[in-house]
């Protein structure tokens, strides 16, 4: 995709000019951003998922029968729903493009951002009134409005430590003012782009309303300092350690003196300014999957030889929901392909491809090394074979 191209899903903006000027930075309202709209699920199928074991599903009662915005946890009793108020609550789905193939096509239409970035597809289901109150999400998040109408008031950033309702299982910001002019109520195929930190207060207008959000990760310092200290930790000799080889006598024996806080910095640096180690690092967190025990590891190792011949036959792999994929040249020829928090060493083309959309047939074979990949994503449970789906 060009990026010099102006995109109707950013309201006529090309890629280039919405990220310097709104990714990360202000929100963006786009008024019918995807043209005539059809929510891929209906209100039942989005309750109907809810019900499921292994599916994260929160229902939020603004004024439920144990205390104000209570929280209760999926899987649910389908006959919950029939005892829920007229009004005041919403029903929250996540990671939907795991399970509906036709909510995860709407991943392509954000291309113009690293793949790795994303994060899943909420879907969030209210009759009038429902929300889960004025609130600050730590992500990038572009809600699409799917189903019916919902109001969205937005109140600026807001700093880490604003004050938060206490005593509730939610994060609701004790003082929310609404920005002059950010008042808007969305229809089905509007869009409204919201940064990390801007507080916003969504509520249902009508009888059923949908809204998916489109939700981004960015690991936060402290999880990627821990994780990063982790994966370095382990590649690390033991011989290597705080060494004062050549020191001056101390002035005074209980004193950490300056030169001692050197040598521990240097040490720290040292392990942690090492590129190749970072991309290798960085490529396994973002492709962790969202949910690791969905993953389906293979019980026994796939024979190549038989993987090759159905693929020769015509059969397809395809990449297994919510699996993830990034890859990093190592050089010009070859590259790590990151799938599921692991990397594989492979050639560059067959990086390229397998991380792409395009379809994993036998025309990979072509590329050295390419049945063993194949066998081994297999095996992880990153690959199935179609008519496995
Ligand atoms: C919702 O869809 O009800 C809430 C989405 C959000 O505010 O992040
Ligand atoms: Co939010």
């Amino acid at each position: 995709m060009p990026s010099d191209a102006p995109l109707s899903l950013l309201g006529g903006l090309t890629a280039a000019e919405f990220l310097r000027d709104y990714w990360q930075r202000k929100p963006l309202l786009i008024r019918g951003a995807f043209v005539d709209f059809e929510s891929p699920l209906d209100p039942d199928e989005l309750a109907g998922l809810a019900c499921e074991e292994g599916v994260e599903a929160r229902l939020v009662e603004e004024d439920g029968p144990d205390g104000p915005w209570q929280v209760s946890h999926g899987p649910f009793d389908e006959a919950v729903f029939g005892e829920l108020p007229e009004r005041d609550w919403t029903l929250l789905v996540q990671a939907v493009d795991h399970y509906v193939p036709e909510v995860a096509e709407l991943l392509e239409h954000f291309d113009f951002l690293p793949r790795w970035r994303l994060d899943d597809i909420m879907i969030s289901y209210a009759p009038p009134g429902g929300s889960v109150g004025p609130h600050v999400d730590q992500y990038d998040v572009f809600l699409i409005q799917g189903l019916g109408r919902r109001r969205w008031q937005l109140g600026g950033r807001v700093p880490d430590d604003a004050p938060i309702i206490p005593g509730i299982d939610l994060r609701i910001l004790e003082r929310f003012t609404v920005a002059a002019g950010d008042d808007w109520v969305l229809e089905p195929g509007d869009m409204l782009y919201l940064p990390p930190g801007w507080a916003h207060h969504g509520v249902s207008q009508s009888d059923d309303c949908m809204t998916y959000s489109v939700g981004f990760r960015a690991p936060s310092a402290d999880e990627a300092v821990t994780s990063f200290a982790d994966f370095i930790g382990e590649r690390l000799p033991p011989s290597l350690r705080y060494a004062d080889a050549g020191m001056t006598p101390p002035a005074d024996p209980a004193e950490l003196d300056d030169a001692a806080l050197e040598r521990m910095r240097r040490l720290i640096l040292s392990t942690l300014d090492e590129p190749s180690q970072l991309a290798q690092w960085f490529g396994r967190v973002m492709t962790q999957p969202k949910y690791v025990d969905q993953l389906v590891p293979s019980d026994t190792p796939t024979d190549v030889d038989e993987l090759v011949a159905l693929l020769q036959e015509g059969e397809e792999l395809l990449r297994s929901p919510g699996s993830r994929f990034a890859w990093r040249a190592l050089d010009d020829e070859t590259a790590t392909l990151f799938a599921d928090g692991d990397g594989i060493a492979c050639a560059l083309p067959l990086a390229r491809a397998v991380a792409s959309d395009e379809p994993l047939d036998a025309e990979l074979l072509a590329h050295e090394g390419a049945a063993e990949l194949l066998a081994a994503l297999y095996d992880a449970g990153s690959l199935a074979w179609a008519e496995e789906e």
